[in-house]
């Protein structure tokens, strides 16, 4: 399917899709959402496909919410349009998202990665919250997934002044898993999908779900989901064929991938 704001690719059982709106360094304006939100629906119901990879271009994973779009909105009109409830399509997403990102990650779109399962960055990243400089606050999640990530007080001089941290900040902080050379970043993070892609899929499925509770429930609660959907595991063919590989000295052979 064509998409006006956004490329889709498929290579293997792996999705891949590239923000594009390159004149404005991939703001995000509520029709890229409508995009975004339409091929998420169609990779997350496609069972060819195990792991997706959401990219930008080397100059801007994204530049933030489109302000030119945002500017002449009042209160009401932005608790009636429900202004950034379309964003959160992607942390709902039940299977895993990568999210890698070259050039500018900025309030909205530090935010958008922030919401995919992990964020592998090139050596050019920059990731900031400038929303401060517009007379405004991060408006999704940023002020809380961005505290998880990095603690509190790099959130808040990064959300009070509005300054970018760097690929290397980043990754010191926490905040990305791995810091590639620029002309990488696509092909890494696809080999990195793939190999997801290629194991157990309810295996995958169920990691994402009880890493994703240590940031919603207390421990001893998360302890307890872990060992419920642990225990659930050993109902699967893949549990049994893998275990049984490694006994045998072979590659497994999952039937859910
Ligand atoms: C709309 C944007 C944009 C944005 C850039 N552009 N960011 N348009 N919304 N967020 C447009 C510019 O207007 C310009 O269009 C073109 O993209 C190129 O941008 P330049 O500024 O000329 O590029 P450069 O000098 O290289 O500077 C890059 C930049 C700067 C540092 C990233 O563009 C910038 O500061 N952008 C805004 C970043 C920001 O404040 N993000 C937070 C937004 S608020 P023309 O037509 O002039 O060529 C937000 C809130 C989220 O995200 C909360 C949830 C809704």
């Amino acid at each position: 399917m064509a998409y006006e704001n956004i490329l889709v690719e498929t290579r293997g059982r792996v999705a891949l899709i590239t923000l594009n709106r390159p004149k404005a360094l991939n703001a995000l304006s509520s029709g890229l959402f409508v995009d975004l939100n339409a091929a998420l629906d169609s990779f997350e119901a496609d069972e060819n496909i195990g792991c997706i990879v959401l990219t930008g271009s080397e100059k801007a994973f994204a530049a933030g919410a489109d302000i030119k779009e945002m500017q002449p909105y009042t209160s009401v009109t932005a608790y009636l349009t429900d202004l950034i409830t379309p964003w959160e399509r992607v942390s709902r997403n039940r299977k895993p998202i990568i999210a890698a990102v070259a050039g500018y990650a900025l309030g909205g779109g530090c935010e958008l990665a922030m919401m995919c399962d992990f964020i592998i960055a090139a050596d050019t990243a920059k990731f900031g919250q400038p929303e401060i400089n517009l007379g405004v606050m991060p408006g999704a999640g940023g002020t809380q997934r961005l505290t998880r990530f990095v603690g509190k007080s790099k959130a808040m001089d990064m959300c009070l002044t509005g300054r970018m941290m760097d690929a290397a900040e980043a990754e010191r902080s926490g905040l990305v898993s791995r810091i590639v050379p620029a002309d990488e970043l696509v092909d890494t993070a696809m080999d990195v999908a793939a190999k997801i892609a290629d194991m157990s899929l309810p295996a995958v499925m169920m990691i994402k779900e009880s890493v994703d509770r240590a940031y919603e429930t207390t421990m001893s609660e998360g302890v307890r989901f872990e060992r419920r959907v642990f225990h659930s595991l050993f109902a699967t063919e893949d549990q049994s064929e893998g275990m049984q590989a490694f006994i045998d000295k072979r590659s497994p052979n999952f039937r859910n991938r």
